[in-house]
């Protein structure tokens, strides 16, 4: 353009020619200038849109610590059982590790009652240890995500012991008092007391305790603010140590109305309309992320998303900077002891409806985690799948597919990539978890039916789930050298982590192929949700459609062969993964088959 302005002025002789040569280059170059800058916009654009993270590409991988290997052969789990197993956790692909608490702890709720938060429980080791597995896990590029236990803590910790020591001890606002004198509290319902009583009396002061858990587990009383700054101060201690993300126990909890109101009756079968999202909650968690959160690279999740969608995204809405990741249980709720037997356990519409649900409430903003078991729930291919021996290895694939190829970060529970099942324990004495102990003594107080209380722990107990990882066909399942916590499942000899490697057609391996899969495309990551033949009552059908790809997934739920209507012709499409040998054709599918094109 310049070159073209000298011209003009020195040969004005040309210059209507030249005129019409400058009003061409302004042009052309306006539009040069346009398009770079719209080229500029859209890859911003295309970034903000995404707002690429690691914890939301990553596939998390949960591990009991007590149930996943034994080192020393004392029948508990360790951190060095598991660091020999990190090759193993590593050839599963999965990118980040939740670890249920490993702090001291007098282990009433195995863990989740926490004497001590910047030490390693006794059972599972030492710091060192600690400092070893966390080492490791960054060597194989697998992030680690701790468990943080903070809406109470053990009666066994310093500040309730403190505490309760007197009335006008400095910890004595660490936790919830109501002193005897004003006569019994409001009521209060707890999840594990054996009468079913959140408050304590406690002679020491003559006051009662709140505990929504075990009477060993005190809430913590979130409105003292220097209770608050020494937990924050925890938490950046364990990130100092390089850890990459937190999960907060019961966090939901936390906040709550400290006039003690009345509350109805209702409050017994759905506590969670009362006790979860208290004002203050959002406060708290916009501290804790000013104070912890913001000032490193971790992924933040919090259990549970209150009782309504809105509540689950205001948690996470980016702009709100409280958690990164929602974790809600509507789904994993649906899963229900089946009143009749052969009854069913869930409806497979309402279960489409609230995951397509889920999806669109996270479609623009905020994060979701995708997950159907965990430590607390009996085990996934029992109770969404089918352990049947002619259904369990269909079924448990077809939940992998399932999970891996959802909107939101998946969880997997150790041991569902092998499709463990229940071990459906028939009598009292092998229980283990407090809650059903507890629970049963309640029955036995209140005249419940025992025999109908143990068979439907068969199904949701959640020792079901934290019965030991099947290793091999060795002395018990080659968890332990010595007598395990908690019976192993005799399954074992047949559903085992060794024989499952070997087998190229194995759950395991399945599990592998299918977590490659998601990592290697960026639309099973992000890509637009769409739920196709919705009213289908046995078919799970859908795309996942990102840059120009696009994915159509088509789930069988039912033991019985089904057929769906997508109206997308599949004659051109690439078959990437199935759960058979062979993939169906015509929109028939097998009992629980599972398939993903690529169109
Ligand atoms: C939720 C945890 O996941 C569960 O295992 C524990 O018993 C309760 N919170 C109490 O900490």
């Amino acid at each position: 353009m310049l070159k073209c302005l000298l011209v003009v002025a020195t040969k004005k002789i040309y210059m209507k020619k030249y005129l019409l040569y400058i009003i061409c280059c302004i042009f052309f170059s306006a539009i040069i200038i346009s398009c770079n800058n719209n080229v500029g916009e859209k890859k911003e654009t295309f970034a903000d849109s995404l707002n690429r993270k690691w914890w939301k590409e990553a596939v998390v991988y949960q591990i009991y610590p007590r149930s996943f290997k034994d080192s020393d052969g004392d029948g508990v789990g360790d951190l060095k059982g598991i660091i020999s197993k990190l090759d193993y956790i590593k050839s599963l692909g999965v990118t980040a590790v939740w670890l249920n608490p490993i702090y001291s702890s007098p282990n009433d709720d195995n863990g989740y009652d926490v004497s001590d938060y910047r030490n390693i429980m006794k059972d599972f080791g030492t710091m060192d240890d600690f400092n070893a597995l966390l080492k490791g896990m960054h060597d194989r590029g697998i992030k680690l995500v701790m468990d943080i236990v903070v809406n109470h803590s053990s009666d066994e910790h310093e500040w309730f012991k403190q505490s309760r020591s007197s009335r006008t001890s400095p910890y004595r606002d660490y936790y919830h008092w109501w002193n005897a004198e004003r006569g019994k509290p409001p009521y209060r319902y707890s999840l594990f007391d054996v009468n079913h009583d959140a408050w304590k009396y406690d002679s020491v002061t003559n006051a009662y305790y709140l505990h929504y858990f075990s009477r060993k587990q005190p809430d913590l009383n979130w409105e003292n603010p220097t209770l608050r700054q020494e937990i924050y101060a925890m938490m950046r201690y364990w990130a100092d140590k390089g850890v990459d993300g937190f999960r907060l126990d019961a966090f939901q909890f936390a906040a709550k109305d400290t006039t003690w109101p009345v509350l109805p009756p209702d409050l017994k079968t759905d506590f969670v309309k009362y006790y979860a999202m208290g004002d203050g909650l959002h406060d708290y968690l916009k501290e804790m992320n000013k104070e912890v959160f913001s000032k490193y690279d971790v992924m933040s999740v919090a259990e549970g998303a209150g009782k309504t969608l809105e509540d689950a995204h205001n948690l996470v809405d980016e702009e709100r900077h409280e958690l990164g990741m929602a974790y809600p249980f509507d789904a994993v709720d649906l899963a229900k002891y089946p009143s009749t037997p052969g009854g069913e356990q869930y409806s497979i519409l309402k279960f489409k409806e609230i995951f397509s649900k889920l999806d669109s409430a996270f479609a623009e903003k905020g994060w979701l985690s995708v997950f159907l078991s965990n430590h607390d729930q009996s085990r996934l291919v029992t109770r969404f799948g089918n352990d049947a021996p002619e259904f369990r290895d269909p079924s448990a694939k077809m939940l992998i597919t399932f999970l891996m190829s959802m909107r939101g970060t998946p969880y997997y529970y150790n041991g569902d990539e092998l499709g463990m099942t229940n071990i459906r324990f028939d009598k009292i004495e092998d229980y283990r978890d407090v809650a059903t102990l507890n629970e049963y003594q309640y029955q036995k107080t209140h005249s419940g039916d025992l025999a109908e209380f143990i068979k439907r722990k068969a199904f949701e107990s959640r020792d079901n789930g934290r019965t030991p990882f099947q290793w091999d066909t060795t002395t018990n399942a080659g968890f332990s050298s010595g007598t395990p916590w908690i019976k192993v499942n005799p399954n074992y000899a047949a559903i085992n982590a060794a024989a499952q490697d070997k087998d190229a057609n194995s759950v395991l391996n399945y599990f592998r192929k299918m977590v490659q899969l998601r990592k290697d495309n960026l639309a099973l990551v992000y890509g637009k949700y769409t739920l196709l033949d919705k009213d289908n009552p046995a078919v799970y059908a859908y795309t996942r459609e990102f840059n120009g790809k696009k994915f159509l997934v088509l789930l069988n739920f039912t033991a019985k062969d089904a057929t769906v209507k997508t109206g997308i012709d599949i004659s051109k499409a690439k078959l990437l993964i199935n759960n058979y040998s062979t993939a169906s054709a015509n929109g028939s599918l097998k009992p629980y088959e599972a398939v993903v094109y690529e169109l």
